[in-house]
């Protein structure tokens, strides 16, 4: 094969073969294929786009171009969930523990963030000693012996998405629904699920900033799951503000404690008893949990229990970081500087823009610009408001948590256009838009 005539076959808007894709995923993670061909058949793709059959093959090249997570002999189901990211996104340090909690074994692995975007591995961080580089048998090990893992992504796994994302970053790919879900799709399926929950944001503050656009990356992916054998739920969820209070690592980690002992933020323990009901759903295969209300009885029950903690605790063990800081979250790192944001004026929180909140916790120093970068795990914000609340002049709207007082002006002044009034009353944001099942 040559790689001038795939190009200029998908430049020409035809079909891939299954063999045609195969052949560029494997040439170009061996190296056998330069840069320049690779990035004009990625722009070939942008602009004319793929089938689901050539969506479906691109994704599973890419699963396949390095190890397969098997865990059938430890995990007879192994089910997994996925968000497409967003701002105060710490729904896996929750949902995790939770379905565990249950009895179904749970093994992750999950990514850092970038940009404004938060990753959950950071968040892990502020935890110290938290081991989130393990080896294969150290996974299985946990697997076998503790039934939560949680931990970064392998290099072992779909090297070639490592490799074609980062020519994406480079070559203005990034923003195209094939390669988006074959992205996202491939990582899943070499981590070994069985069944994958997709939590696809929407809203100004996510990868995907219309419904429609959403719903249809929702439903290529579950498309892909399908195909590939596996069993697909995607819920859209909002993303115009954050979810929760908590934007940055070490806040969001505490928030998270907060939430597993039965408290937190109403919206983020909604949103994780959803997402963890969906797993409970895919993990009993329709044998063991069925009715809703019951599932939400059973998880609810192990939020106030303390059960869904314990296992927090004992992932946290398991990993090698300190309980004690889990067991008194007033130990993770906290910043020197705590300010509160007051509200303008009264009136009806029309907005809390969710993209303007996180550039704000990123000026503070909580997020990364580009791969590597260092990141303050202390600092960030807890946004108190929400759309539809009514306030008055002076009320509390957020707390900054700052490490340089040369930090505080800029961050107000985003602040204050993130969070706008309106004089009349304004309709609270749904939490979720929709859910697509596969089969
Ligand atoms: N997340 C991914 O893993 N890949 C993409 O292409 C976009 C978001």
């Amino acid at each position: 094969m040559r790689a001038v005539d795939l190009i200029a076959k998908k430049r020409d808007g035809l079909a891939l073969t299954k063999d045609e894709i195969a052949w560029f995923v494997e040439s170009y993670t061996r190296g056998d294929l330069p840069d320049y061909q690779a990035s004009a058949m990625l722009m070939a793709i942008f602009l004319k786009g793929m089938s689901r059959e050539e969506t479906v093959n691109l994704t599973l090249s890419m699963a396949y171009s390095g190890d397969v997570l098997d865990l059938s002999d430890l995990i007879p189901y192994a089910v997994d969930k996925h968000s497409s990211g967003g701002i105060g996104d710490k729904t896996t340090l929750v949902v995790l523990p939770l379905v565990a909690s249950c009895g179904v074994p749970v093994a992750k692995m999950s990514g850092r963030g970038l940009g404004y975007s938060g990753g959950t591995i950071d968040k892990l961080e502020a935890i110290s000693g938290y081991q989130v580089n393990l080896s294969n048998e150290e996974f299985r090990r946990l697997v076998r012996e503790n039934a939560i893992v949680l931990t970064g992504q392998s290099k072992d796994l779909a090297p070639a998405d490592g490799k074609i994302y980062a020519l994406r970053d480079v070559t203005a790919t990034v923003p195209c629904l094939p390669l988006i879900a074959s992205s996202i799709m491939s990582k899943k399926i070499a981590a070994g699920a069985n069944g994958i929950v997709l939590d696809v944001k929407v809203g100004r503050g996510a990868f995907m900033t219309n419904l429609d656009d959403a719903r249809e990356l929702a439903q290529i992916m579950v498309d892909i799951g399908v195909d590939a054998g596996r069993d697909m739920i995607a819920v859209l969820s909002d993303m115009n503000q954050p979810l929760g209070a908590a934007v940055g690592n070490a806040l969001e980690v505490v928030e998270a404690i907060d939430c597993l002992q039965g408290n937190g933020p109403a919206d983020f323990r909604e949103h994780c008893l959803d997402l963890a009901a969906y797993m409970l759903r895919l993990a009993g295969q329709g044998k063991k949990w069925n009715d809703d209300a019951e599932i939400r009885g059973l998880l609810t029950e192990q939020l106030s229990n303390g059960q869904a903690f314990a296992r927090f605790r004992s992932l946290v063990q398991g990993q090698g970081g300190d309980v004690g800081m889990v067991d008194d979250p007033s130990r993770l790192p906290k910043a020197p500087i705590i300010e509160t944001f007051t509200a303008s004026q009264s009136g009806y929180v029309a907005q809390v823009a969710a993209e303007l909140i996180g550039m704000a916790a990123f000026g503070l120093g909580a997020g990364r610009e580009k791969k590597g970068d260092p990141i303050d795990l202390a600092v960030g914000l807890e946004v108190h408001a929400k759309v539809g609340d009514k306030v008055e002049s002076g009320a509390p709207l957020v707390t900054i948590h700052a490490r340089k007082p040369e930090q505080l002006a800029t961050c107000r002044s985003t602040l204050q256009q993130a969070i706008t009034f309106s004089d009349s009353p304004v309709e609270p944001l749904p939490l979720f838009y929709g859910t697509i099942f596969g089969r």
